[in-house]
């Protein structure tokens, strides 16, 4: 078999300007994402306000541009007017999607506080499970009314006199699932975020909204539910949200890393659907994916929330994630950007402990597993314009999927004219061979040529040895005239750069 993988990239064929939001993602009131993550009080490493300075050292690095919040499906029972005010008289509550005690020490504006320290954005997402338009107006008026009205005044009289100025805000989440507080069908709930939707903006004409679709491709009612949604909704709303969580269950990591054949299949059915509606209402406007939840991760570590009921931040969801997860988690990236004419916004879902690759020992260290470093390359290099890679890979077939392409790859254009290159190998026992044909974009020379791999699949970071999977600038990848030729070590997640020649 000709093992050797052929790329082409053209300076002229684009797929279009990568939207910085797709670099976001999520803090959800779940776990230790918050308590013992971002925020915990007292610890050595806390600011006065308790913001983890340890902690933030590593978000910040990510260079994020929004973080989703509150949830997640704890937003759907959550009262957001428990969250404000003075902490001392913040009620502790029962949180239903968790099954925890939320003391709501960490509302909207120490999110706010928490992300202005962070350097990114919020993505607000409002209660449609127990609630409904009225508290959503609130919420948005608390946030992003100037002043002079009850929900404004009440936000000053807490401290924050300049608005929060929110403008990406959700319409409740994963509403298709039967673990969903306020689960409804694609009708019901398309009609109330429409109604929702439709209200907020009269009160904020600057803010965008994001239509919850289906929770995965594997819900039996995608992509109906979110076709009748759109139905209803189509004029009032600017996004579609998809999730999306794979695992390797199996323990099968030939199959596991071919899973981003159904990322791609998603994706692409999401948009079908969203362009479906639009020929359905003659409408101009093209529906935007926002990809706010996705990730590799077990979900059905989410039963784990029965075992111990009702208690303060436990370990939910932790799942420890190792080599080959980095580079499943680099394929969907790879997804990402080759759609990014219609991915207007991605959240990794989610930031710290809980389905996170940033984690913590409250009261102790935090360190980082190896996917971090996948994303933490893809967000320093993946920005500026996409480009259409036309690849010629060797494949294989594994149990679930057929015609596996070994090796997938993406291409970006930076404004300063360096090209990236992100690529995966599948191949989990062989290096494989690539070649970059480079046309029309005159002299180049590789700068650098980072590699994620490891011995085994399965090694990791911990706390006693966190540098035990980190990037290296080793790679092989050279220039003879138009052509990067490289090797890709086997199971590995590749940036090549490369630099304009004066
Ligand atoms: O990220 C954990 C959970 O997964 C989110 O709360 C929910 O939206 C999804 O099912």
């Amino acid at each position: 078999m000709n093992r050797k993988t052929r790329i082409t990239l053209d300076k002229d064929f684009t797929i279009g300007k990568i939207d910085d939001k797709i670099f976001s993602s999520f803090v959800e009131l779940l776990g230790r994402c918050v308590y013992g993550g971002i925020y915990e009080p007292g610890h050595p490493m806390a600011d006065e306000k308790g913001f983890r300075l340890d902690v933030l050292k590593f978000t910040k690095d990510l260079n994020l541009t929004l973080n989703r919040f509150p949830g997640g499906n704890f937003v759907s029972s959550y009262r957001w007017e428990d969250g404000v005010g003075p902490k001392s008289k913040r009620p502790k509550r029962p949180e239903l999607a968790w099954q925890c005690i939320e003391p709501n020490q960490f509302g909207t504006n120490e999110m706010v506080e928490w992300s202005k320290l962070n350097g990114s954005g919020i993505i607000m997402t409002v209660n449609l499970g127990t609630r409904g338009i009225e508290q959503a107006l609130d919420l948005l008026e608390y946030c992003n009314f100037p002043e002079g009205s009850y929900y404004s005044d009440l936000r000053i009289s807490h401290g924050y006199k300049e608005p929060h100025n929110i403008k990406y805000w959700c319409l409740s989440n994963e509403v298709d699932g039967v673990w969903q507080v306020g689960q409804k069908t694609g009708t019901e709930y398309g009609r109330l975020a429409r109604e929702t939707s439709k209200a907020m903006k009269l009160l904020d004409n600057t803010i965008s909204t994001i239509l919850a679709g289906s929770s995965s491709p594997s819900q039996a009612t995608f992509p109906a539910f979110d076709a009748d949604a759109l139905d209803e909704a189509y004029d009032f709303v600017d996004y579609l949200s998809i999730h999306q969580y794979l695992s390797n269950r199996e323990n099968d990591t030939r199959n596991y890393v071919a899973k981003t054949l159904s990322t791609e299949a998603y994706l692409k059915s999401a948009i079908a659907t969203c362009d479906f509606i639009k020929a359905k209402h003659r409408s101009k406007k093209t529906m935007m994916i926002s990809f706010d939840e996705f990730n590799t991760w077990d979900a059905t570590m989410a039963e784990d929330r029965f075992k111990n009921r009702w208690q303060f931040a436990p370990s939910l969801l932790e799942q420890v994630y190792n080599m080959e997860d980095a580079v499943v988690l680099g394929s969907m990236l790879i997804v990402i950007l080759k759609h990014a004419d219609r991915v207007g916004i991605a959240c990794l879902s989610e930031l710290v402990n809980s389905i996170a690759h940033i984690r913590t020992e409250t009261g102790g260290g935090c360190w980082v597993l190896p996917p971090y470093y996948t994303y933490l390359l893809f967000s320093k290099y993946g920005r500026g314009i996409s480009l259409l890679p036309v690849i010629d890979s060797p494949k294989y077939d594994s149990v679930q999927y057929t015609d596996v392409p070994f090796v997938d790859a993406a291409a970006t254009i930076d404004e300063g004219n360096c090209l990236s290159i992100f690529a995966i190998n599948r191949d989990v026992d062989n290096s494989i061979p690539v070649e970059v044909l480079l046309r029309g974009f005159g002299q180049y020379r590789v700068k650098e040529h980072i590699v994620l791999e490891s011995e085994n699949p399965k090694d990791t970071n911990t706390k006693e040895n966190p540098n035990n999977v980190v990037p290296h600038s080793n790679g092989n990848a050279f220039m003879d005239g138009d052509v990067v030729y490289a090797e890709l070590p086997r199971l590995s997640w590749n940036v090549i750069r490369l630099e304009k020649m004066k």
